[in-house]
């Protein structure tokens, strides 16, 4: 067992409950909202839906539990991490994994702020009552496109929300983050249970429900396949560290592997339940899944909340909530950068924040610009997609994938699966099954991923 003393000055969690909720905070937000129902849609429904959850059990749960050992054995964000955990002699190159690790959540963070940006504009049209009265798919689908088309409130947006994570980031770990969830997380279940409730009693639902829950596998594409590890990886907030980070914060006297499942879980059912509001709403409202593209959430949502009493209430209530949860994302991933900052670079808290969000704003930019407000950012040259979808492509997919492999491989065969479960455990709490941790975490993840990214890559480069 890493003999790193707990560091009491990062700040910890108060409680396990306190803990669970800032890490469920992380991994739930437009990952399961807004990515999870458009990737789904553009990739046959229930076939991915059924891959996507093996992946969740087969590599989500290992690399979590890899990510939070990690960060707690050595008190370290993810590049001290390494560090402190690999090879003392001759060099030690895993800290360049780490290193990834920074640079993707400073990318994922700078396109994630665009679309939670969306989310607070609709906060404002939902009070400024844009949607009351009822919208159809169509008028939806306009109001949408008006809106990400327009560069000022695009660019805006962005600029609030980064400012906003800022804000609570700067505040600390356990002051910011944790009273912000513990709250507003529940609440956010409760709505959407209500709001699954009412899409699934529209006429034409069950449509959607068969989408999402009967597989046709005769889908299944490479492509596929990869959007699944990446979607899985994406929501779990896994392969870019933010979980070591996190881990070092979670006090050696409460239970990880509870803290581990739990986060999984909920993080899972959320994605799920979302599905269950989006496709029967699409298919009531006569929109076909694989056309939603990355406004699917922001075009369907609008169509139900008239369809139910108080219609208006709901549609700013969960625009509200929406917003908090891509806010507690979006900290973990500020988090991540700023800890980096801090203990590896020795700047201090408050430069390391402000100077980190404004490159980021600055790499936000092209994205803000590119869902129709500027034609070449909107539709790349030669590619054909938008400068967000590619970031969400490189930085969601592969980077996250990449990073996901390297973990497994530094934890399974590097540091060793002994240390890591002896971390794990060290509360005198068991890791059920511990062995099989082992097992996949030295086998099947990294075969797994390193199989799937060189028939990806191969694919690519002989155009097939
Ligand atoms: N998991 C979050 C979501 O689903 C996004 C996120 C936060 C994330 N931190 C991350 C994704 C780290 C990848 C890596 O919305």
């Amino acid at each position: 067992m890493a003999n790193i003393p707990q560091d009491e000055g990062r700040g910890n969690f108060g409680s396990l409950i306190g803990f669970v909720m800032a890490g469920a905070g992380s991994a739930i937000g437009l990952g399961n909202i807004w990515r999870f129902p458009y990737v789904t849609g553009e990739s046959g429904g229930a076939a991915f839906l059924v891959i996507y959850l093996a992946f969740v059990l087969l590599i989500g749960v290992p690399v979590i539990y890899a990510e939070l050992a990690m960060g707690r054995a050595s008190q370290r964000n993810p590049v001290g991490a390494f560090a402190a955990l690999g090879p003392k002699e001759g060099g030690n190159p895993w800290v360049a994994v780490g290193g990834l690790g920074v640079i993707t959540g400073f990318a994922i963070l700078a396109f994630y702020s665009v679309v939670a940006g969306w989310t607070l504009g609709y906060v404002g049209m939902a009070f400024g009552g844009t949607f009351a009265g009822g919208v159809t798919a169509e008028q939806s689908g306009a109001i949408f496109g008006g809106f990400v088309a327009n560069p000022v409130w695009a660019v805006a947006l962005t600029a609030s929300f980064l400012v906003l994570t800022a804000l609570v980031v700067r505040g600390g770990v356990q002051k910011g983050i944790e009273r912000a969830t513990s709250i507003l997380m529940p609440v956010f279940l409760i709505l959407l249970v209500l709001l699954a409730g009412r899409a699934l009693t529209l006429p034409g639902a069950m449509a959607g429900v068969e989408f999402l829950f009967l597989p046709d596998f005769s889908k299944i594409t490479p492509t596929v396949v990869l959007n699944a590890l990446g979607q899985a990886l994406f929501s779990l907030s896994l392969g870019m560290g933010a979980m070591i980070t996190y881990g070092s914060y979670l006090d050696r006297t409460q239970s990880m592997p509870f803290a581990g499942a739990t986060v999984a879980l909920f993080d899972t059912g959320i994605a799920i339940l979302a599905g269950l509001i989006i496709f029967p709403a699409l298919y009531a409202a006569g929109v076909k899944p694989e056309d939603g593209g990355a406004g699917l959430v922001f075009v369907v949502m609008p169509t139900i909340f008239e369809a139910m009493p108080l219609g208006n209430v709901f549609a700013i209530a969960f625009y509200v909530l929406l917003a908090t949860a891509a806010l507690t994302s979006t900290v973990s991933l500020l988090e991540v950068i700023v800890s980096y900052l801090v203990d590896e670079q020795g700047l201090g808290r408050e430069a390391a924040v402000w100077g980190t969000t404004a490159a980021c704003l600055a790499l936000a930019l092209p994205s803000a610009l590119s869902v129709g407000a500027v034609d070449q950012l909107s539709s790349l040259p030669g590619l054909g997609m938008s400068f967000l979808d590619l970031q969400d492509l490189i930085w969601g997919n592969y980077s996250l994938s990449i990073g996901a492999l390297l973990i497994c491989i530094f934890a399974g065969w590097v540091w060793g699966v002994q240390p890591a479960v002896d971390e794990m455990t060290r509360s005198g709490h068991d890791l059920p099954a511990s062995a099989v941790w082992g097992f996949l975490v030295r086998y099947v993840c990294p075969v797994a991923i390193a199989g799937l990214l060189v028939y990806i890559t191969y694919n690519l480069v002989t155009g097939a």
